[in-house]
């Protein structure tokens, strides 16, 4: 079994989810099927195998109680939930992070993006984890939907993480998995909207590469994003292809 640690876990599961029209006019992204369960199941379960048990859910206000109804206080699945609102939807995945400060009590932070579903734990990393940022990396065939990490000649220092480039430079994709030291917040805090009008996580993490303090690791597994309908339906195929496999 998993050792738990004292990090906890942040599930970012608001934002408007335009880009599921109209399904998610009935519900909240997260809550919607991939193959036989509910999306936030999978980050949770991901969460939960990395030792991560104590976590906090941030949605939006829309469907906000389909969350409690569901999922209720999370013994069912092994971990300890609370709920948080993000006021305003869509005013960027760090801004939605801001909501969990309380929760945190000054510590570190395990977050992941709702909507992302990996095949392997992070277990390792998070035991390790002591201080700074941390983030997860993995090879596309299309790097410009993501945020994209600018490597030096050596491919061994990341010289800054670009959110969707229209020309990529390199293949690698930034994955919804984060590691933040307890300072995350006032990082956030300090940060002005995007050119979208986000609060963007990519900024979040290039300012702790500003300060030398970000660390990185390419995942081995298969990581699936599953905002759109066709990620949506390629998960439910991968899910169930691993299924068979057990
Ligand atoms: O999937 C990995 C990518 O996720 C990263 O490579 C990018 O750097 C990162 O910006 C993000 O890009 P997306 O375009 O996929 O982000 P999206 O707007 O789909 O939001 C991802 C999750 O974050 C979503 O499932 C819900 C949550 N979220 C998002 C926003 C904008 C919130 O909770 N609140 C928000 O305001």
């Amino acid at each position: 079994m998993t050792k738990k640690t004292n990090i906890k876990g942040v599930i970012l599961a608001g934002g408007l989810g335009t880009r599921l029209y109209p399904l998610t006019k009935i519900t909240n992204k997260h809550l919607l099927p991939v193959y036989d369960k509910p999306m936030i199941l999978y980050g949770i379960e991901t969460l939960r195998r990395s030792g991560i048990c104590d976590i906090m859910i941030v949605c939006g206000r829309e469907h906000a109680g389909h969350f409690m109804n569901f999922l209720g206080s999370g013994k069912e699945y092994g971990v300890k939930l609370a709920f948080a609102i993000q006021d305003k939807n869509n005013a960027g995945i760090s801004d939605a992070l801001l909501a969990a400060e309380d929760f945190a009590e000054g510590g570190g932070v395990a977050v992941i993006l709702g909507d992302n579903i990996f095949e392997n734990d992070f277990a390792a990393a998070v035991k390790k984890f002591k201080q700074g940022a941390m983030i997860f990396l993995k090879e596309v065939p299309d790097p410009e939907r993501f945020g994209v990490p600018v490597f030096d000649k050596s491919g061994k220092i990341i010289l800054s993480v670009e959110e969707k480039p229209e020309t990529p430079r390199s293949n690698f994709a930034q994955t919804g998995f984060y590691l933040f030291d307890g300072n995350v917040f006032e990082i956030i805090k300090k940060q002005k909207p995007s050119k979208r009008g986000e609060i963007e996580i990519t900024d979040t993490v290039n300012r702790y590469l500003k300060k030398s303090l970000l660390a990185f690791a390419f995942i081995k597994g298969w990581w699936l994003d599953a905002g759109t309908f066709d990620s949506l339906l390629k998960a439910a195929a991968v899910i169930k292809e691993a299924h068979g496999k057990k």
